[in-house]
């Protein structure tokens, strides 16, 4: 039986466009879905660009317009992988046009601007998903039943950290994400980690933030001489007080020579614990606290841990960063098409950029701010 076909419009074909062309791509054989996307606009800053990208990727079209790819009555899900400060633009004209939104992060530069976006979505009731992807992992979701069954107990603490290291050499040049303009380490990684924190453990009540620029300066482009200074942080540390009660920390950090991917959290319970980073994606660490057992045992990842298995049916041989994508765009799928949105959709990810914001403020007032 022939299934409808969901036309997909990708705005911008870098890291992230690539990663959702090839989800996109996939996922109808991984997963039982009503519908089969239909890879039909590609947009990006030039037509040059876009029509390279989207040979290579299999779009049908491709434009030097994304506002052309929003009017395409071809697109029914706008997939937005732009750079943050056209966030808000493409997704207002895609819920003008009551098309699905599927948004990169972080939702948009500020939190009145995301707030913005997430009444427009609400208003026209458009379906809205944003790009948090590890906490698609089938781990993360075990990590969540854990916590949520008692085996740990009580929640006692948290501590978070999402640090890399793209941003550690004094030469790595400016870009959107050094944009004062919602660029930063705390909005372009500890996004993540925020959003990783309330997904785990629920909304956050208070902050107090201290950020650092770690490289006052960098070279205006790639390769250039010229150096302009750095308006935004390079690391950020932050206490955190969960609505339940629960004190924690978090390290925004994108400068952390020696590390590539640590987002990790350890979450302490009054019976065992919870550790994990995303450099080991595929195990979950449990302390289970019973007498004589000190130390963590590895939860290694495998079909029990759905949706593990629609991958592989063996434990162990792991799934990688691009299936997460694919899960997303499978939950994404299926709420366009009806089915239940497990978000974060842009409520969420706006909850997430006020957090992000609160902590900036606390900085700057050196107090703790209330959420
Ligand atoms: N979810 C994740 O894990 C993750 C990882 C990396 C980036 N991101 C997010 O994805 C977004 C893009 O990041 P990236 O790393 O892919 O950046 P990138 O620089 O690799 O790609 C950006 C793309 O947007 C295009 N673009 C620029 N101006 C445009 C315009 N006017 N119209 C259409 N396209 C335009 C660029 O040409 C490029 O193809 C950002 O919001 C970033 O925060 C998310």
């Amino acid at each position: 039986m022939s299934k409808t076909d969901i036309g997909i419009g990708l705005v911008g074909s870098g890291f992230m466009g690539r990663c959702h062309a090839n989800a996109f791509r996939s996922v109808s054989g991984l997963f039982d879905l009503p519908g089969t996307p239909a890879l039909r606009v590609l947009a990006d800053a030039t037509q040059d660009i876009a029509d390279r990208a989207a040979g290579q990727l299999g779009f049908d079209r491709a434009t030097g317009d994304w506002s052309d790819l929003v009017s395409d009555p071809a697109v029914d899900i706008v997939a937005i992988t732009a750079p943050n400060v056209l966030h808000a633009p493409i997704a207002h004209a895609a819920i003008k046009a009551g098309k699905t939104v599927y948004c990169e992060k972080p939702l948009s530069t500020t939190a009145a601007i995301a707030l913005e976006m997430t009444q427009a979505a609400e208003a026209a009731g458009v379906v809205t998903m944003v790009g948090f992807n590890f906490q698609r992992n089938p781990m993360i979701r075990l990590a969540r039943d854990i916590i949520e069954s008692g085996e740990i107990g009580e929640v006692t603490g948290f501590r978070g950290r999402h640090a890399e290291n793209y941003m550690a050499d004094p030469d790595a040049p400016h870009s959107f994400r050094t944009d004062p303009a919602g660029g930063g380490a705390l909005a372009d990684i500890g996004s993540h980690i925020i959003s990783m924190a309330r997904y785990l453990l629920g909304p956050i009540a208070e902050v107090q933030g201290d950020c650092t620029t770690i490289h006052p300066t960098r070279p205006i482009r790639p390769g250039s001489s010229d150096r302009a200074p750095v308006d935004v942080d390079d690391m950020t540390h932050a206490l955190l007080r969960f609505d339940r009660g629960v004190s924690g920390s978090i390290e925004a950090n994108w400068a952390a020579t020696g590390r590539t991917m640590d987002l990790s959290w350890e979450i302490t319970g009054t019976k065992g614990a919870l550790s994990f980073s995303q450099e080991n994606m595929n195990e979950l660490l449990l302390h289970s606290g019973q007498p004589g057992r000190s130390g963590y045992t590895r939860i290694e990842a495998g079909p029990a841990h759905p949706p593990y298995g629609n991958f592989c049916p063996a434990p162990g041989h792991h799934l990688g960063f691009n299936d997460l994508k694919v899960i997303e765009v499978a939950q994404l799928l299926s709420a366009h098409m009806g089915g239940e949105n497990p978000g974060p959709d842009f409520r969420e990810a706006y909850e997430v950029q006020r957090t992000v914001e609160a902590v900036q403020t606390s900085h700057a007032e050196r107090s703790w701010v209330t959420l």
